[in-house]
């Protein structure tokens, strides 16, 4: 018998093949930033009914709070100890969830550019990294059906998921999309400069010692060059969906 259920309901996964209701899974996406991965993260969650986790967010929120409380590089451990208290977690009654520290959303504050500068700083802080992910184990025993998005799910925060991906693509189809994402006049930035900026990024998060970005043995690896958002979806739903049933079917 099918493991894989279709749905009726009327939201964007009705007719498709979605997970079981009541079956946990955790699907881990892995990459670089600019192959669309949290858009395609947020959508693949959607179309299976999942949850959606965006662990950069995570890493953000600490950037954040290190600029705004005015702590200095040669302070990581009174940093930690406030990432600690401000007791990060997410808003799930949003969609997609929104990140909160000390209780007040601070989601708008997380995509501006002196947090995605400083973000690669905070990333290298092991104490911090060790923090972030005994958070997102937290988080899963609380959302057992879940894809987690970042750069170290599927190879350290959950290293025996069954579902991994990793998503890649030219640097400077993500230097493209990274400026038309960000609205950014062509004026102030070329795309030649922004590709030097993110292979920059990729550098720091591929060298860190600790959770550095790798593609797990594991994963299945797709080049997002040349397709289209909804492509990748389509295509990750359909081969998470074979990989569930497979287990399903290997089970005694
Ligand atoms: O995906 P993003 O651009 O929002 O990630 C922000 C930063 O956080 C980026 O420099 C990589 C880092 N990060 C990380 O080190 N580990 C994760 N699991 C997620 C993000």
């Amino acid at each position: 018998m099918s493991t894989i259920t279709k749905s009726t309901s009327t939201d964007t996964r009705e007719g498709h093949d979605t997970v079981p209701d009541d079956q946990p899974i955790i699907i881990t996406i892995d990459g670089p930033a600019g192959t669309g991965k949290s858009t395609v993260a947020r959508l693949l969650a959607e179309r299976l009914g999942l949850d959606f986790l965006d662990t950069g967010a995570m890493y953000r929120a600490a950037a954040a709070i290190m600029i705004d409380r005015g702590y200095e590089e040669d302070e990581t451990g009174e940093l930690v100890s406030a990432v600690i208290g401000a007791d990060l977690h997410f808003d799930w009654s949003q969609d997609p969830p929104t990140i909160l520290a000390w209780d007040t959303p601070i989601d708008h504050r997380i995509r501006s550019n002196d947090v995605t500068d400083r973000v690669s700083f905070v990333a290298k802080i092991s104490e911090l990294r060790h923090h972030m992910v005994r958070k997102q184990r937290i988080i899963w025993a609380q959302h057992p059906r879940l894809v987690s998005e970042g750069r170290d799910q599927g190879s350290v925060a959950f290293p025996d998921a069954p579902v991994k991906f990793y998503l890649d693509a030219d640097p400077m189809i993500r230097a493209q999309r990274r400026i038309d994402q960000l609205g950014i006049d062509p004026e102030t930035m070329t795309v030649e400069e922004m590709c030097e900026r993110i292979i920059h990024r990729d550098e720091l998060d591929s060298t860190r010692s600790d959770g550095p970005l790798v593609c797990p043995d594991d994963a299945i690896r797709i080049d997002t060059s040349e397709l289209e958002i909804d492509e990748v979806v389509e295509k990750l739903a359909t081969l998470a969906l074979e990989r569930i049933e497979q287990i399903a079917r290997s089970k005694p």
